[in-house]
């Protein structure tokens, strides 16, 4: 199948690019930015923009799914790099754009990627991303389209150095309660694989939360003390962890992914006891990006 993928330059777009390819399918990646060279001529590579009208009016054209991943996120509004017009702009007026130039051509299917930040409703990105869920209901309903719309939580990854200097800054993030950039593509691909067979949303633009894995169980987390890290993984994690800075008293804050698991078969693969295994073999530069050469 011909899957557009929008902003697919980027840390997600990257490894769906390789997965959509290896399965078979041919990939459209539209993008303002050069395709990342490890997946380089293995999708086509349209230089446009989602603003741009009519480059996406060609670039729908023959095409059986759409993922749409172009989007300014949680780290531009904490860094504070975006304001409120370019938010507005890529997000919401380049979701419409893509919608209606999808549902022009014909396209039925699409992946929506939303975010667990619509949970800040009236946030500058937060607010964006419920009109984007919005849309999504809106084409469904009237265009007849199947969508699903994946909400995961932050999943910048580790190898990511302008955004995380090193591996321990990014298992200080990832300890509280995340999921991992590869466990996101994992349930990109799983949602498009769900449409691909011709499966249905089982309510229009279906949401369906993405958090990672967690080895704790749920009495674990319910009579949580801080001896709880030791009792799970052993004293001499517990001391790595802590050589590492990371805080094991603190008890993460699981969303889970129930519904994901239960419509498209999503298993997410990356838990605290990998992150410590990485810490163990990787020290502080940590795992290298995973399709380098
Ligand atoms: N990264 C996270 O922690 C996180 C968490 C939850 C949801 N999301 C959502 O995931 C998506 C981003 O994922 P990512 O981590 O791969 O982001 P990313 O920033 O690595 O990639 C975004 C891509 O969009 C491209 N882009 C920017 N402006 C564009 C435009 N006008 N037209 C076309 N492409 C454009 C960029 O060049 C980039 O390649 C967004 O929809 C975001 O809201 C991200």
């Amino acid at each position: 199948m011909k899957v557009l993928l929008t902003g697919g330059s980027g840390d997600l777009g990257v490894l769906l690019t390789r997965q959509l390819t290896q399965q078979g399918d041919e990939v459209v990646n539209l993008d303002v930015a050069p395709p990342h060279e490890a997946v380089r001529g293995e999708a086509v590579h349209i230089a446009a923009s989602i603003l741009d009208r009519d480059a996406l009016k060609e670039a729908v054209q023959g095409v059986g799914c759409v993922v749409h991943i172009a989007a300014w996120h949680g780290i531009h509004e904490h860094q504070n790099t975006k304001n409120a017009y370019d938010f507005h702009d890529l997000n919401v007026t380049g979701t419409f754009n893509l919608f209606e130039a999808a549902a022009a051509a014909g396209v039925r299917k699409a992946v929506l990627i939303s975010s667990t930040s619509t949970d800040d409703r009236y946030g500058l990105y937060g607010h964006t991303k419920v009109l984007n869920e919005e849309m999504a209901r809106a084409y469904a309903h009237r265009h007849n389209m199947d969508i699903l719309t994946l909400r995961p939580r932050a999943f910048i990854p580790p190898w990511n150095r302008t955004v995380y200097q090193d591996f321990t800054e990014w298992a200080n993030w990832f300890w509280k309660g995340a999921v991992h950039a590869e466990d996101v593509c994992q349930a990109t691909l799983k949602a498009v694989n769900f449409l691909k067979a011709d499966k249905k949303p089982e309510i229009p633009a279906q949401i369906l939360t993405i958090d990672g894995a967690y080895d704790y169980t749920v009495g674990e987390l319910e009579n949580w003390t801080d001896n709880s890290f030791a009792a799970r993984y052993g004293a001499e994690a517990e001391k790595l962890a802590q050589s590492f800075g990371l805080d094991t008293a603190r008890k993460p804050k699981v969303l889970g992914s129930a519904e994901a698991e239960t419509l498209i078969g999503y298993r997410p693969a990356y838990s605290l006891k990998n992150l410590l295994e990485e810490l163990e073999k990787y020290g502080k530069n940590g795992p290298q990006f995973p399709l380098a050469a």
